[in-house]
Order: C-alpha cells, then structure tokens, then sequence
C-alpha cells in the first residue's frame, strides 16, 4: 500500500478550519476567521506564503521568530533530505550523539564568556523549565524573580514567570516564590535579591510582549546586582536571539554575561523543534553533579539527529549569508521608515525596536469623532485599533502582523532576517495608506470595527 502526503493534502485541501473546528483548538479557528487570517496557505519561500489562488502575502509573524532565515530554506531542506538519506542511528540514548556535540560546540563559539555546556529540548519553555532547574540545583535557592509583561512560555513551570495574567488565570495554584519586578526598577531588585534567597532573575533582554526595551544602564546594573547577592541571571533569548535583534544574542547590546542563555524557535531554521539552554560548566555540574545523577534531567527528543543537523545548518546559512548584519542595517532602515511616518500620522505614538524586533505603538490622536471612536472600540475590547490595523494590513496590502500582546495598541513586526529594501518599503508604504485611512472614522479601517464586533458576538 502507498501513502503519499501529496495526495493526501489534495484531496481533503478544503477541510483545515473544519478539521480545526471538530478536533483542534475550536476558538483560534474562529478568531482566524473573524478576523479575516484564515486564508488556504499552500506554499512558503522566503519572506512570503502564498495561498491556493495565487496570491502572495508578505509574512512578518514568522512563526513568532522561528523563520528568521525565511521559509524553507534551500540550504536547510538539502541537509533535511541529506539526513534522511544516510539512515542515521539517531536517538540510540545511552549514546553520545556527534551531531549533538558538533551543534553544542558551535553555540558555545557564539556565547558570552565560559558558556559552554549546553542542555538541548524541544520548546522554548522546555529550555526556561531547565534554566529554572539548573538555577535551583547550582544556588539551593527557592525565589525566582521575572518581569511584568514577561513572556517565558505557557507550560506550568513557566507559567508562574509570566508577565501577564490572562496567561495565569485558572490555573493555579501555580509555583510560589516566583515575583514581579517593574522594568528599570534597580531599587527593587537590590532590596529581593538582598534577602540572599533568589535562586534567579529571569529577563528577556528585549521583552516580545510589547516590544518594551529596558533603559540602557538597566540590565549591566541589574547583572551587577545579581553577580553581588549569588543570584543567576537568566537571559531568554527565545525570541529575540539567533539575530533578531542585529546581535546574535540580544544581549550584546549591553555587553551582559548572563549566567544562563536559552535559545529556540529559528535555531532549527524552522524545521524541527529544539531548544538550548546554555550555561557554564560549573552551574551544569551542579545539576549533573555525580555518576548516579547523570540523567535527572533530560527529555526524549533532546540531541535528536534532524534538530541538531538543522541547527548547524542554520548557523552556517547565519554567517554565510551575514544575517546578523543583515538584521541590523535592514531594521535600522524598517524603525527609521516607520518614525518617519510618526510625523505624518498622528495616530503613532512611538515607534522602538532593535534591528528586526520592531513596535509600533498607536494612542487617539485626531479629530473628536476619531477619539470617540477609538473609546467605543476600546470599551468592546482592549487593544482593538491595533487589531484592526492588523486586519487592514492584511485584507488590504496582503501582509501578516500581530497585535503585540494582550490587549495593547501595539502591532509587533517580526520580519524574516532575508528581508531587503524591496520588503521595506512594501511595509512603509502598506503602513502609510492604512494609517491614512485610520484617520477617517468613516474609512474602511474603522468599518472593520463594527464588523469585528457583530462577528464576534454572532460567535
Ligand atoms: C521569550 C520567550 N520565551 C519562551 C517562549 C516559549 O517558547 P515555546 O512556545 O517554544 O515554548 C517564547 C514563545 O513565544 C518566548 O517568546
């Protein structure tokens, strides 16, 4: 008997939302459809999808950061293919896997200092959930201090570090000792980690949800802090590592030595699940401390042959094709592009980012009638102009963002690191006419409101 996926997909092509509806997560179909994403991909190169009539759509979710090479890369699905042909023995377990160590040895090559001992998993949370574990191992400690606004993952050992209560609720009771700290707030963070019993602080150096970048004697003062109490610092670059942000890591911008790195999402160029989480030898000793306790901490798929082949591939493709840099001179075109709209259209109250990591931040600015709206439309629901600029970008200009976290009026750009001049001034100018139109409460922005709303209640 033959099965071929080909077939497959074409023959039951029309049943995604259906399928989704009955089996999957039934809300998320809905809300795709709501507001007008529910289109039948077929196809993904580059910076671009394309649905099953043709159209092309310019991608700047990314997967949330996990196609910064773009999608399906040449140089990654021959090493895909490549793989599959050699007929590896992968995951023999009581083995020590080469691919493994070679991938271990070319991250160690791109980390700060003596980060050099490398634990691999399969998600972003999978890595925090071990940064949390190798911290409490390395300090005995039980007090894990986050961010408000943070963003480390959804399973229930990250769930207690994360910033935002819509995440939290009705899940509880959730891990005690987890605290929020306000961003930049230095006084503190000294007066917890004082108490000598905070195991770890755990920062995203550039927080995803919002896109809020710290003041820039922030985190080098906070790491200072922390080297002086014996508490680790933790920077999860889930997001905004492997060049997001025109560094390898996001922490570079302020030359900080975390004592714990985590990476995921495109360190596989988007093919195969993986994480690192990425310390120094004597902290990873502490976990792996003797003979009897070599595997108290490991998870089945870690060091898989597919993931780590993937991962050497896309740090090859990184530097051949100089993507950091790219990242960097590409995002400082993309924020100077979108400040200068800010002169424009009153309705940007601020545009911040760092290389391809970029937020754009919208208040009432207008005629009356305008601010009238935009408290009509706050009152149905939080967040909601950022929606609708979201849900124009795409009807009208065929481009994919997101509303930058939980009932905020900001829209988060992720664009691939491929993207070039071409692509930027698509996203100025798609960014320009739909603002244009935002303007006019009687425009076709707005009329998404009241559609969004009669949809939504419908539902
Ligand atoms: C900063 C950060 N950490 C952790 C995670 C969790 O990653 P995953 O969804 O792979 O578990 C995410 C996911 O978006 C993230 O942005």
């Amino acid at each position: 008997m033959e099965f071929s996926i080909a077939q497959l997909i074409e023959s039951r092509k029309s049943e995604q939302y259906p399928l989704h509806l009955k089996y999957i997560n039934a809300p998320l179909a809905r809300v795709q459809s709501i507001i007008g994403f529910d289109k039948p991909y077929v196809r993904g190169e580059g910076a671009y999808l394309w649905d099953a009539d043709g159209n092309r759509y310019l991608d700047l979710l990314t997967g949330h950061s996990t196609f910064n090479l773009g999608r399906n890369h040449p140089v990654i699905r021959q090493v895909m293919h490549e793989m599959l042909d050699l007929d590896r023995p992968n995951l023999v377990k009581m083995d020590c896997p080469l691919l493994a160590g070679l991938l271990a040895e070319r991250l160690a090559q791109k980390m700060p200092a003596d980060l050099e001992a490398v634990f691999f998993g399969n998600s972003g949370a999978d890595a925090i959930d071990t940064a949390l574990k190798f911290a409490r191992a390395a300090t005995r400690r039980p007090r894990i201090l986050y961010l408000d606004h943070a963003f480390h993952g959804l399973t229930l050992g990250t769930l207690p570090i994360n910033g935002g209560a819509v995440f939290r609720d009705g899940f509880g009771p959730l891990m005690p000792g987890c605290e929020p700290l306000e961003m930049n707030d230095l006084k503190t963070l000294e007066r917890e980690l004082s108490k000598g019993d905070v195991a770890a602080f755990v920062v995203e150096p550039i927080q995803g949800k919002g896109v809020y970048i710290p003041q820039d004697g922030y985190l080098p003062e906070a790491q200072r802090l922390c080297n002086k109490y014996g508490t680790l610092l933790i920077a999860d670059e889930v997001q905004v590592g492997m060049g997001r942000t025109g560094r390898f890591l996001s922490c570079e911008h302020w030359e900080l030595k975390p004592d714990i790195v985590t990476l995921a999402k495109s360190l596989s160029g988007g093919y195969i699940p993986v994480s690192a989480t990425i310390t120094n030898r004597r902290i990873h000793d502490k976990t792996f401390s003797r003979l009897d306790r070599c595997q108290v901490h490991s998870t089945t798929f870690g060091q898989n042959d597919m993931a780590m082949a993937a991962g050497l591939a896309t740090l090859y493709v990184m530097d051949e094709e100089k993507l950091v840099e790219r990242a960097a001179t590409m995002g400082d075109m993309l924020i100077k592009g979108l400040s200068d709209l800010k002169k424009r259209h009153a309705l940007i109250q601020d545009v911040r980012g760092k290389g391809l990591m970029i937020g754009i931040e919208f208040s009432p600015q207008g005629s009356l009638g305008l601010k009238a709206a935009w408290t009509a439309a706050e009152t149905a629901q939080k967040g909601l102009f950022a929606q609708l600029v979201v849900m124009a970008l795409m009807r009208d200009h065929r481009i994919l963002t997101q509303v930058g976290g939980p009932g905020v009026n900001i829209i988060k750009l992720l664009p691939p690191l491929i993207i070039g001049e071409q692509e930027v001034d698509l996203i100025i100018s798609a960014f320009d006419k739909v603002l244009a139109e935002a303007a006019h409460v009687s425009g076709r922005v707005w009329s998404l409101s009241g559609q969004l709303i009669k949809q939504a209640l419908s539902q």
